[in-house]
């Protein structure tokens, strides 16, 4: 059965865009086919923080019934496919994305997970990428205004029929004042389901000359680890495969060096 679920905070800048590409090639390489969609129609940038640039059809045709869904679909990096939004003002104002849940039905039994990623605010477009979807995975900073936002997206969630499954916390510094990954839980009533820290590699991975997520750019940085946990959390598997996977790769490092050069004493 295909997963729909949207990523959504409320809050702006708390990192649904950053969110939504990593975890969606973490779960690709976890060997699910994923879907990415760019559902913030207004202000798309899911397409610019995978590296992808040119994107001649895009949901703004789709939704405007001038292009099947199967021409503004995109391969992107490590083999996830993305449905980008259009960068087109003239074409926002015309689009009307009620028709997104439909569009996204269209795509989802092509997948395992299609993730889209919702604009900031309550709008009518948050409220369409909300509806979209059954399950809402909820984005927030560990500070209360942050979180005070994403209750408001929780409740609206579950006012149209979607289910929230869980919390990522993003921007964690673990830092006097924020607030803990257990009161976080308790005050949403739902899982923390991903613990992503700030990490420069995250910003710095968007400003190179070709960009590319944190998880392909740099895999073994704070942030690209915490979003294989995240996806592995999401699919419902056991953490430890992360840790055992690296213990694993030294191992078998360790094992090509002894019998390249003899047992170290
Ligand atoms: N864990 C992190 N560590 C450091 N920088 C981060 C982290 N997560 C996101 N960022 C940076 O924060 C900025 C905002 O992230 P992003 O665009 O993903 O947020 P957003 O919620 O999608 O924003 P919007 O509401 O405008 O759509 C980006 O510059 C991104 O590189
Ligand atoms: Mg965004």
């Amino acid at each position: 059965m295909p997963r729909v679920i949207t990523i959504a905070s409320g809050k702006g800048g708390v990192g649904k865009t950053t969110v939504t590409a990593n975890l969606g090639i973490a779960l690709t390489r976890l060997g699910y086919h994923v879907c990415l969609v760019d559902a913030d129609v207004a202000m798309a940038n899911l397409s610019l923080l995978l590296g992808m640039h040119s994107s001649p059809i895009t949901l703004h045709d789709v939704l405007l019934g001038e292009a099947s869904v199967q021409d503004a679909l995109y391969e992107g990096p490590e083999g996830v496919k993305f449905i980008p939004s259009g960068l087109s003002l003239e074409n926002y104002r015309r689009v009307d994305t009620e028709r997104l849940g439909s569009v996204v039905q269209s795509i989802a039994p092509m997948f395992d997970y299609v993730l889209l990623d919702a604009p900031a605010g309550i709008e009518k477009n948050v409220l369409s990428s909300l509806a979209a979807a059954e399950e809402v995975l909820l984005v927030t900073q560990p500070t209360s205004a942050s979180i005070a936002d994403v209750l408001k997206i929780k409740i609206t969630t579950q006012r149209l029929g979607a289910k929230p499954i869980g919390v990522v916390l993003n921007f964690v510094l673990r830092e006097k004042g924020e607030v803990s990954e257990d009161e976080v839980s308790k005050m949403l009533e739902l899982p923390v389901l991903g613990i992503i820290p700030f990490d420069d590699e995250v910003r710095r991975s968007f400003m190179q000359e070709k960009v590319s997520p944190v998880v392909v750019r740099k895999p073994n940085a704070p942030a690209s680890l915490a979003f294989a946990k995240a996806a592995l959390r999401v699919a419902g598997k056991p953490v430890e495969s992360v840790a055992q996977e690296k213990a694993g790769l030294i191992q078998s490092l360790l094992n090509s060096f002894r019998s390249l050069f003899g047992k170290p004493r």
